[in-house]
């Protein structure tokens, strides 16, 4: 007796159908699943026998078989222990019904009752684009399945109350469709809180206006962390193609709960210092997303920058030029997006006062030599804008003036993007940051003294290639902000001012 029930899988943010097979033959009794089952699909045994008998029905004391096609894939995690403990009731006549055009997800717990699985978002993504009429999944996954558009869902608590549902004795209600709504960060961080710091604040705009990273310098206490933390605020809402990619993530990583079954939110990571570089680039035994991953479509956040090994900021370097990280197993070879703003922020040296005007360094030069040289220089290349973050005067501290709120200086960040979006349109870049280099040359008009003025920099500042062409990046962006479709000296100018930090820090005497 045989029985094939449709399910999916994924492989980073790529999902597959896989189709569940089942044999029930005759002969000494025994329970086999192959096709690629990794060690927790091999476990589905003995759920799938305890769930099938805790729920009432009887399981087949027979020779069974179960395939999951196609069989070169690796199939990952628990999630077809519904599917194969549904086929067992079909395969042994103790179901009826059609339901080649339905696809089951989730896994079981001895005593039938079904718990929620990751990756769900990715694989109700592709039930849709394969043409599946609906889904079956753990009633806590709904939510998240809720987001595709289009396809139906269906939430189940339990076998029992799914195989109620297939009988049509009682019915199970399908999921509400989730309506999204882009939502701004949260306004519990605010510009607003940040008195003064108006250079640190433009420079942080101009890098959300073109998705630019930066690294911001300076004491402790002088606000680089409280500066950072408030980036989000004033970037522009995801789009809804956005938060369904970021999702995805978030979903193979299993942290999308029902509370909040989309990231909507562009998201902040802020991994410590001690993370490993395989928890910040992604990977394992069964590769999970890591944080600059996570981080997709939104700010990665590295405080303390130097105190981060070498290696761990040198696996940085192919995910920030490329925008995706790429992890090959033998099995498989998967890659996660990871089209992010790295935001970085540092103390000058050891005891932090090198530099300052307000306080002694009681670093010796070789110390902070030492310190300064921790940064790896391809990194230190790849932050388009340097800042020094100097502590606010007394003054200002206590001034009573008002401080402008995220809002005002998002409404310019939307605005420069926006024109940036009609210059690219149809080109698929969506920012200066992201800028191809033949698309760099065509849409860097200068103006005559603009192009002197960069030229005159070159030489003088001893510029890299790198460096060339980010100065150029931020200076349309400084463009973008005034509406100019010409890049004149003075964006030039502020341009090369972000890059003059290396000589002041990292190139000394
Ligand atoms: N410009 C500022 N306006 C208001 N508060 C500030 C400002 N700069 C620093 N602070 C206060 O000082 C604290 C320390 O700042 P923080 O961002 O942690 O400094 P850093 O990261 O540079 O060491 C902040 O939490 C905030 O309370
Ligand atoms: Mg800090």
């Amino acid at each position: 007796m045989y029985a094939a029930l449709n399910s999916l899988g994924f492989l980073g943010l790529d999902s597959f159908v896989v189709s569940v097979e089942v044999d029930i033959a005759n002969g000494m009794p025994n329970f086999d699943i192959v096709g690629l089952p990794d060690a927790a699909v091999r476990e589905a045994k003995d759920r799938v026998r305890s769930a099938i008998k805790n729920t009432g029905f009887a399981f087949p004391v027979s020779h069974i078989t179960v395939n999951l096609a196609p069989a070169d894939i690796k199939k990952v995690g628990p999630l077809y222990d519904l599917p194969i403990a549904v086929a067992i009731l079909k395969a042994s006549g103790q179901m009826a019904g059609e339901l080649d055009r339905f696809a089951f997800i989730g896994e079981l717990s001895l005593s039938g009752a079904l718990h929620p699985v990751t990756g769900v978002l990715p694989m109700v993504s592709k039930a849709k684009e394969h043409g599946f009429e609906a889904v079956f999944l753990p009633a806590q996954n709904a939510a998240e399945a809720s987001v595709v558009d289009g396809m139906s869902v269906y939430p189940v608590e339990s076998l029992e109350q799914l195989t109620g549902h297939l009988s049509g004795a009682k019915r199970v209600e399908a999921a509400a469709p989730y309506r999204f709504e882009a939502v701004r960060a949260p306004l519990s961080l605010d510009f607003s809180e940040v008195k003064g710091q108006a250079q640190a604040k433009r420079a942080l705009e101009i890098a959300a206006a073109g998705a630019h990273n930066i690294l911001l310098i300076g004491p402790p206490g002088s606000g680089k962390s409280m500066l950072a933390k408030r980036l989000p605020s004033i970037l522009p809402p995801m789009t809804f193609e956005e938060a369904m990619e970021t999702t995805k993530i978030h979903s193979i990583a299993g942290m999308v709960t029902p509370e909040r079954p989309i990231v909507s939110v562009r998201p902040f990571r802020s991994p410590h210092h001690t993370v490993s570089p395989a928890g910040l680039t992604g990977g394992g035994s069964n590769p999970k997303p890591g944080e600059v991953s996570l981080a997709h479509n939104g700010v990665l956040f590295l405080d303390e920058l130097p105190e981060f090994p070498r290696a761990t900021m040198e696996v940085l370097r192919q995910p920030m030029e490329d925008a995706r990280v790429t992890i090959s197993r033998a099995q498989c070879r998967l890659t996660y997006p990871c089209s992010v703003m790295l935001v970085a922020a540092m103390n000058p040296c050891p005891c932090g006062y090198y530099g300052s005007p307000t306080r002694r360094c009681g670093c010796s030069e070789a110390a902070v030599g030492r310190y300064l040289g921790r940064v790896s220089g391809p990194l230190l290349d790849r932050l388009d804008l340097h800042i020094e973050v100097l502590p606010v005067e007394f003054d200002h501290l206590t001034a009573k003036g008002k401080e402008e709120p995220s809002e005002a200086i998002r409404k310019r960040v939307e605005r420069a993007r926006t024109f940036q979006l009609e210059r690219y349109r149809g080109s698929g870049v969506s920012c200066n940051a992201r800028l191809t280099p033949s698309l760099l040359e065509k849409v860097c008009v200068m103006s005559d003294d603009a192009s002197r003025l960069l030229k005159n920099a070159f030489q003088n500042l001893g510029l890299s290639a790198r460096a060339y062409d980010r100065i150029l990046k931020v200076s349309r962006t400084i463009a973008d902000m005034e509406q100019s479709g010409q890049i004149k000296a003075a964006h030039i100018a502020e341009a090369v001012r972000y890059r003059s930090l290396d000589r002041k820090y990292w190139s000394r005497g």
